[in-house]
């Protein structure tokens, strides 16, 4: 693992609160923040029992924490349905009547579903599962676009107590497999196909593969949402709108303990394959609820979109979770930026008259290189708030969002976190906290962030480091599912009592922090996380392939690009195609996201005297001048191998 993190970054400009926002904010000062910040670290049971007495309560917890390090429960005791909190406490007010969902397609269809109407579907659909014999504890994979019916889809599950885990409708049919042994789930949610850049993914040939060779799963639901034609499995699989035809409405919550599982989400580590965090129900909903009160300040009035897939983890804590469980009105899009043209995401913003908008870096560096026009061809004074997650955002990315997307008016959130974490951490209040660009600012309340050396010792000012966490927080995942031991040596085992997160990280002279990126061997490839591994495994997979080692390099559109060095087996012939079809094989394999930038051939990979291939090495070439011309050049490493052998 490379050790040494340094941060050349400086960034001098800062941007206060503007005041007309301050004024109308939940949280208006530093002073205010900073003052329920120590309360929030020293009386941690105290803020969070205000907090959680927000929500709506079955039965009230006995204890705020339980702490067992590295495991932890929160609200010990406690009651409660997020599908209830998310929806049915809604009801008996104005918000009934209120926008709980607006969703575009990619094609452009509009829909809205207001609170009323989104819990009697998420109450239908619940009964639907029932009626597939779906019962409390029961893992279901979720393999849908980002349309309403999976938001509707995730709220059943939660409703009657089952385990959903979304797979990413980008994955290919191997990594559905593979997540549904590792869940053991017995049901699956998928769609005919979705839209992508005007073309049908074929989600549902995806799962009739996955599906090919033994499997936990009973029961295939497909919703038609392409029209696209599909094989219907006799037996397996059922229809989403006919099952609709044998159920009513009538779906009471399930009382669930507060630590009961709410979902698991597969991501991307250092080792192996990827692990499945898991989140529960109580400390989740807390999280998610406070998030989105205090860093987005939602209002009635606004309307939010976070850009995100719900696929990934922010698209559960920040399109569906976060927003309802805030009686907000949350915004889905099913498709692509640039679809059918480079300003879709500001026609969306005038037309629905978008006041939050919750996006990636990965995404702002494309708009910047599509060029202002776009932009401009549209009204976007709506916006009152910006934010940004998933990776570093760069100071130049920063001051284009805040002054072309947010007219110099909107605050931004530069909110960091991660699936395991599961709602944000380190994040400006955007009323309170002064703004640099680039950096992450200040810890959300209860979070005990730091930044330390190998040995575990807090660093001085802009010195770089590892990025922990010294404290349980209500989000935090629970363990890695099925895999205590693994939970714990990856997460709690470098600094004892506390949480690695695998990001590098500094503080300034204010205490403000800044995120390097991933220190460990997971890349972020715009705005998604990778394990090297996965995609080392994946070549290797392929019979032309002796070894494969994958590595990041800088990559100005995507933050990071994948290189792969790989070795032929005998046998094997270089030919020209050979690039393209490594390439293709990992789509297949992993998902189109995964496919290398870069393949690279090489005699032999460089290697220590122990056999541990030199990664720092491989990084530094893969930085340095890309190969260009004859993708089929061999490499030949030998050289440096024997070189750096003592290294
Ligand atoms: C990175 C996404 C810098 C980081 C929510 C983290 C960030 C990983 C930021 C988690 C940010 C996320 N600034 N880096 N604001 N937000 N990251 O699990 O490396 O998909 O560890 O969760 O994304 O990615 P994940």
């Amino acid at each position: 693992m490379e050790t040494h993190i340094e941060s050349h970054l400086v960034e001098k400009r800062v941007f206060k609160p503007p005041k007309d926002f301050q004024r109308r904010a939940r949280i208006k000062s530093l002073a205010q923040y900073q003052k329920m910040y120590r309360e929030s670290i020293r009386q941690p049971d105290k803020f969070w029992r205000r907090e959680a007495k927000e929500l709506t309560w079955h039965k009230p917890w006995k204890r705020v924490l339980e702490w067992k390090a590295p495991f932890a429960k929160w609200f010990v005791g406690g009651q409660l349905n997020i599908s209830e909190n998310c929806l049915d406490r809604h009801l008996t007010g104005p918000r009934r009547n209120k926008a709980a969902l607006l969703w575009e397609g990619e094609p452009g269809e509009k829909r809205t579903l207001t609170y009323q109407q989104l819990h009697r579907e998420v109450c239908r659909f619940g009964n639907v599962l029932k009626r597939n014999n779906i019962r409390k504890g029961d893992r279901v994979i979720i393999y849908l676009p980002t349309i309403p019916e999976a938001a509707i889809a995730m709220l059943a599950c939660a409703r009657i107590g089952a385990v959903h885990s979304v797979v990413f409708g980008g994955f290919s049919a191997d990594s559905i497999r593979d997540r549904i042994a590792d869940s053991g789930a017995i049901a699956l949610i998928t769609a005919d196909g979705s839209y992508r850049r005007g073309t049908i993914v074929p989600l549902k040939k995806n799962v009739d593969e996955a599906l090919q060779s033994g499997t936990s799963v009973k029961r295939v639901i497909v919703y038609k949402r392409a029209g696209n034609e599909i094989h219907m499995k006799e037996g397996r699989d059922v229809w989403w709108h006919r099952e609709l035809e044998y159920v009513d409405a009538n779906c009471p919550p399930v009382w669930l303990d507060s630590e009961h599982p709410l979902y698991i989400l597969y991501t991307s580590g250092s080792t192996g394959k990827p692990k499945g965090i898991l989140h529960t129900t109580g400390g989740y909903l807390l999280g998610i609820y406070c998030t989105m009160k205090y860093v987005f300040d939602v209002r009635d009035e606004d309307i939010y979109w976070c850009t995100a897939d719900v696929g990934w983890v922010t698209g559960h804590s920040y399109v569906v979770y976060g927003p309802l469980a805030n009686g907000g009105t949350t915004l889905m899009y099913e498709g692509a930026p640039n679809w059918p043209e480079p300003d879709r995401f500001w026609k969306i913003i005038e037309e629905h008259g978008v006041t939050i908008l919750y996006t990636a870096p990965t995404a702002i560096r494309a708009f910047i290189r599509w060029g202002d026009a776009w932009v401009k061809k549209h009204d976007l004074s709506s916006l009152r708030l910006l934010g940004s997650v998933g990776e570093p955002i760069n100071p130049e990315a920063w001051m284009w969002y805040r002054k072309t997307i947010g007219g110099g008016r909107c605050p931004i959130v530069d909110t960091w976190w991660q699936t395991e974490t599961g709602a944000i951490m380190i994040t400006p209040m955007p009323g309170a906290i002064p703004t640099k660009p680039g950096s992450a600012t200040l810890p959300f309340f209860g979070v005990d962030p730091a930044v330390v050396n190998e040995v575990g010792d807090e660093v001085g000012p802009n010195i770089g480091g590892k990025l922990i966490l010294r404290k349980p927080w209500p989000s935090m995942l629970r363990t890695i599912y099925g895999d205590k031991e693994r939970y714990k040596k990856q997460y709690w085992s470098e600094f004892k009592g506390s949480y690695l997160t695998g990001d590098g990280a500094r503080r300034d002279k204010d205490g403000y922090f800044w995120i390097v990126g991933r220190i460990d061997d997971v890349l972020n490839v715009a705005g998604h996380r990778l394990g090297t591994s996965e995609i080392e495994s994946a070549l290797v997979a392929h019979d032309a392939v002796a070894e494969a080692a994958v590595v990041g390099r800088a990559d100005d559109l995507k933050g990071q690009a994948v290189v792969a060095f790989v070795t032929l087996k005998g046998h094997a012939n270089l030919t020209p195609r050979l690039k393209t079809e490594l390439r293709d094989f990992v789509g297949v394999h992993i998902g189109a996201i995964a496919k290398p930038d870069e393949v690279r051939f090489a005699e032999a990979l460089p290697k220590t005297r122990s056999g541990k291939i030199m990664r720092r090495l491989l990084k530094e070439i893969a930085s340095g001048q890309s190969v260009t011309g004859d993708t089929t050049t061999l490499e030949d490493f030998s050289v440096l191998g024997r070189l750096s052998a003592e290294e």
